[in-house]
């Protein structure tokens, strides 16, 4: 565990993505025990597949329990139905909501096939705050240091919004739709920055050494639009949790 008194974030480091998979699990599980209604937030990518895992073995053997738990994604592509095998919505069937016993009204998830996606973001927020806001947030990063769906820009989106997404992020979902990044949507929407940094608590996980500089950058670098992963330095319970690979810089 690394946490220098000039850091913001707290960080800690594990010796390969499944010892950080199973450690993040069983704090998931820990709290569910201690507040079975935990609002969670969650991501999607390669990197959350192992805690998803986890948590679901987790389930089966009872020692997590989802069934009074609340979740909003972080963010769905824009122009395809939930149903799409390349959606958001189904790679979170496949790999969580499929597995454990969250209750389907409990699941919130935004729709990028809303005739009005301007009232589809606004329908987000409104049900993020009756939930009484985000308990924890899990968070991935993107190479680019995207979080959700937080591009570098001139300038971040407070709230949930639509937004474009870059080539880079395209050609990283490829995967979701037969390895054609062409075939990637253009459009998504996501969870803002204060939306996101409005979680009590949020804890960012990163694998690979891909991911290495943008976390270098997200600890020791300014808070820049440029690298929206920064902005995580303003608040104050984050922990990063990293394999050795993504925190090879941090500790060069
Ligand atoms: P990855 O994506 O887990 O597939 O690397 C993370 C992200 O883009 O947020």
């Amino acid at each position: 565990m690394t946490w220098l008194p000039d850091l913001s974030l707290r960080i800690t480091t594990f010796p390969d993505d499944r010892a950080l998979a199973k450690k993040l699990a069983a704090d998931i599980a820990a709290g569910l025990r201690e507040n079975p209604r935990l609002v969670l937030g969650l991501p999607t990518g390669r990197t959350p597949i192992r805690l998803y895992r986890e948590l679901a073995a987790l389930c089966a053997r009872g020692e997590a329990d989802f069934s009074q738990a609340t979740t909003f994604n972080l963010d769905e592509f824009v122009g395809i139905e939930a149903s799409h095998p390349g959606s958001y919505r189904t790679f979170m069937e496949q790999h969580l909501f499929g597995k454990v016993n969250l209750a389907p009204e409990r699941i919130h998830f935004l729709n990028g096939a809303a005739p009005d996606l301007d009232a589809e973001c606004r329908r987000y927020e409104a049900e993020i705050t009756s939930a009484g806001g985000i308990h924890l947030q899990i968070l991935g990063i993107g190479t680019n240091g995207h979080i959700g769906f937080n591009e570098p820009a001139r300038e971040l989106v407070a709230r949930t919004h639509r937004v474009a997404l870059k080539a880079e992020t395209r050609r990283n979902n490829a995967a979701l739709f037969g390895g054609d990044p062409e075939r990637v949507p253009h459009e998504a929407l996501s969870m803002g920055m204060v939306t996101i940094l409005h979680a009590r608590r949020i804890i960012l996980i990163a694998t690979g050494k891909s991911k290495a500089r943008c976390i270098d950058r997200t600890v020791t670098g300014p808070l820049t639009p440029k690298l929206p992963a920064s902005f995580l330095q303003l608040h104050r319970h984050v922990d990063l949790l990293l394999d050795q690979a993504a925190a090879e810089k941090l500790s060069s």
